[in-house]
């Protein structure tokens, strides 16, 4: 049975990076909690989402500060998040001479789902981001769209408990980004599922909470009706975005 009580604690999460005798801070005590739920992290470029993302998914270190999966510390021993996770990064590789299916398989394979399972893991996957008819193509053949699908694919093999992407809708046509948003708005409802975005309209309406990030720091944390309500009194989500960041709207 699917637990759906899952729990992210963030607990005064800081990031510096250093570079020779340049520092920068990435985030700045940042701290919330999420349960299950469709969770839009909004920020313009250089806010930090893609650093939180990276810390939360235990490939990059923290300065300082805390991150508890079900109670559990895991920037200590990240093993109770790592089998449930789904992680899409912003930027990766992709080995061009694998095919679709080639590429999900091996992720499965990573990932320790079960072998009698994975080749219906993987098709079931690809059906989600409408990728079926292209898995036996070569990678090199794939617009940047499918790739993009793929790996938000990637990131939902094996029925994770937290799905973490970042900025999964970058290059998609409307018709795909509508498909993945509500993909992602069915599988919140037993899962946590975190969206890095600046396309608002994608989390606008299918998101629990909006985190507001800027530059380095958690503004706010509420449901779209909310933050209007706060920030933008009858307007809309990307109201409240450029009542907060302002000219920063790419
Ligand atoms: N490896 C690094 N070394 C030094 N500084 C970095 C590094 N990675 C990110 N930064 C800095 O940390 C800050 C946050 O970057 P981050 O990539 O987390 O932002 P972001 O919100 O994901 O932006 P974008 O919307 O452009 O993806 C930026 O000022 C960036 O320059
Ligand atoms: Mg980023």
């Amino acid at each position: 049975m699917k637990n759906s009580n899952y729990i992210l604690k963030v607990d005064a999460l800081t990031k510096v990076y250093t570079a020779g005798k340049n520092q920068k801070k990435a985030l700045s005590s940042v701290s919330f909690t999420l349960d299950s739920g469709l969770y839009g992290l909004l920020g313009p470029n250089g806010a930090g989402k893609s650093t939180m993302m990276s810390i939360l998914t235990g490939n990059l270190d923290a300065t300082s500060g805390k991150v508890f999966w079900n109670g559990k510390n895991i920037l200590k021993n990240n093993k109770p998040i790592r089998r449930v996770l789904g992680y899409m990064p912003q930027q990766q590789n992709l080995y061009d001479s694998f095919t679709g299916r080639r590429f999900l398989l091996y992720l499965a394979a990573l990932k320790e789902i079960a072998k009698k399972e994975m080749a219906q893991e993987v098709e079931r996957v690809a059906a989600l981001v409408h990728l079926s008819q292209e898995l036996d193509k070569r990678l090199s053949s794939y617009s940047g769209g499918m790739k993009q699908r793929l790996l938000a694919a990637s990131a939902m093999l094996g029925n994770p408990h937290i799905i973490i992407l970042d900025e999964p809708t970058a290059g998609l046509d409307p018709k795909e980004r509508v498909r993945l948003r509500n993909v992602l708005a069915e599988l919140s409802k037993t899962c946590i599922v975190i969206v890095a975005t600046h396309v608002v309209s994608d989390v606008e309406h299918v998101a629990k909470e909006i985190l507001l990030l800027k530059e380095g720091n958690l503004i706010d944390k509420a449901s779209p009706q909310a933050l209007i309500d706060k920030y933008a009194a009858g307007g809309t989500l990307e109201d409240v975005y450029l009542a907060i960041f302002g000219e920063e709207q790419p």
